[in-house]
């Protein structure tokens, strides 16, 4: 196990009935911006009772952020925030709204370049100061509510940042907000947070016992209430399940000191710019067809995926791992996800194009050891066809 930090200041405000506890988790002289998204925290009333329980406040709304905020968009909140003197930001949604909120948060304390925010990949945005944000988590699914990370469109490219003062000062995850998801939004989550899992544990064994066995929990937890969430809109408690497994894939814990590979979610990226397929989906087509090209690379991890996770005990060690990798695939398409490209339209043609996108991109050396280069990114994509 390497060396690490761990940091983690993020307030989870967990479980049913608890929106009332907004009023002492704001500042009570905070000047308030809430921003949602396209409308479903507005149609299925959320919003309504998030504002009157802020109602001694100036409170102000911002709403359109759309699936895969737009940097342009997002710009409209930066002016309204420096405009109106705003000190508390709230974000009303999935990883969308919280992702557009962080870069609000950084964006609204500099005066200019706003967009060299987003070009400096996984290392630390040099921004000093941002403005102090909460979340209300309405879909379950990135994490982005206990982390720094967000993920903005600019030109057609969806362009990652990090910055340790976006860490949300709280997180208020009440699973009654996730009951209007949509089936396919359910899955997408599902999906999302197993993956976010994946690219932490499935590299190289590292000895880092408790981020292992912390990783298999939350796979096991996912394939175990995902789908009963998928199928139930109304177990409650399979939901909760499946939520705080979401925040916990991606909250920094179970990826300290251990290698990450982050390849699944760098082509799945420039799959969503090109083709607009939802995050969760694409990467459910990349990973399958990559663990099988890279099965040899990362041979002694699956092997552990598939005797831990998968509780395959029978078979060759090939065997095994072929089995866990098939039921990975399977267990996306039980949840309605379909994982191959020719599905989206996508041919030889446009992986080429994506392909030539990731180069220009500067995606050329994937993987928890750098060697993921893009000859192999192609037949991985052409695999999953
Ligand atoms: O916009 P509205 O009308 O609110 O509808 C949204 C949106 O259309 C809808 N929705 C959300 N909560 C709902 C609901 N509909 C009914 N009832 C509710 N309670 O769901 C749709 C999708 O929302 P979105 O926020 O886009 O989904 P998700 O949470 O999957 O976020 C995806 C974004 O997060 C980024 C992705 O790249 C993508 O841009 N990611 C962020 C990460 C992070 N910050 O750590 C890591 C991830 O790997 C990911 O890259
Ligand atoms: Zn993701």
């Amino acid at each position: 196990m390497q060396n690490f930090d761990y940091f983690n200041p993020t307030r989870i405000v967990f479980g049913q009935d608890r929106l009332a506890e907004l009023n002492q988790l704001i500042p009570a002289n905070a000047r308030v911006l809430i921003l949602y998204g396209g409308g479903s925290v507005k149609r299925f009333g959320t919003l309504d009772k998030i504002k009157a329980q802020l109602a001694e406040r100036d409170v102000f709304e911002f709403g359109g952020i759309e699936a895969n905020p737009e940097f342009t968009t997002l710009m409209n909140a930066v002016e309204l925030v420096q405009r109106e003197k705003i000190d508390f930001l709230l974000a009303v949604g999935g990883g969308s709204v919280m992702d557009g909120t962080k870069f609000v948060a950084l964006a609204a304390e500099q005066q200019e370049a706003h967009e060299q925010i987003l070009f400096h990949g996984f290392e630390p945005v040099p921004s000093t100061s941002a403005i102090k944000l909460g979340c209300v988590v309405t879909l379950p699914a990135t994490g982005s509510e206990m982390n720094t990370f967000g993920v903005i469109t600019f030109n057609q490219q969806k362009y990652p940042f990090t910055s340790p003062l976006v860490y949300p000062q709280f997180s208020l995850l009440d699973p009654d907000l996730t009951l209007t998801l949509p089936q396919e939004q359910i899955a997408n989550g599902v999906a999302d947070a197993f993956i976010h899992v994946i690219e932490q544990y499935l590299t190289q064994p590292q000895n880092a016992k408790v981020q292992d066995r912390f990783s298999e929990g939350l796979l096991k937890t996912l394939i175990e209430d995902g789908p009963v969430t998928y199928n139930d809109g109304q177990d409650i408690a399979a939901r909760k399940n499946f939520m705080w497994s979401a925040t916990s894939a991606l909250n920094g814990l179970i990826g300290v000191g251990v290698m990450q590979d982050w390849s699944t979610h760098m082509i799945g990226h420039e799959m969503t710019a090109m083709f607009g397929i939802a995050h969760g989906r694409t990467l459910a087509i990349v990973l399958p067809s990559l663990l099988r090209e890279r099965k040899e690379h990362k041979r002694d991890k699956l092997l552990q995926y598939a005797e831990r996770v998968w509780d395959i005990t029978s078979g060759s060690d090939d065997e095994k791992i072929d089995l866990a990798i098939d039921n990975t695939e399977r267990f996306f398409n039980s949840l309605g996800i379909v994982t191959q490209l020719s599905h989206y339209g996508i041919d030889d043609e446009k992986i080429d194009t994506l392909v030539g996108n990731m180069e220009k991109m500067g995606l050329t050396h994937l993987s928890e050891t750098g060697d993921l280069t893009l000859d192999i990114v192609r037949k991985i994509l052409i695999a999953a066809k």
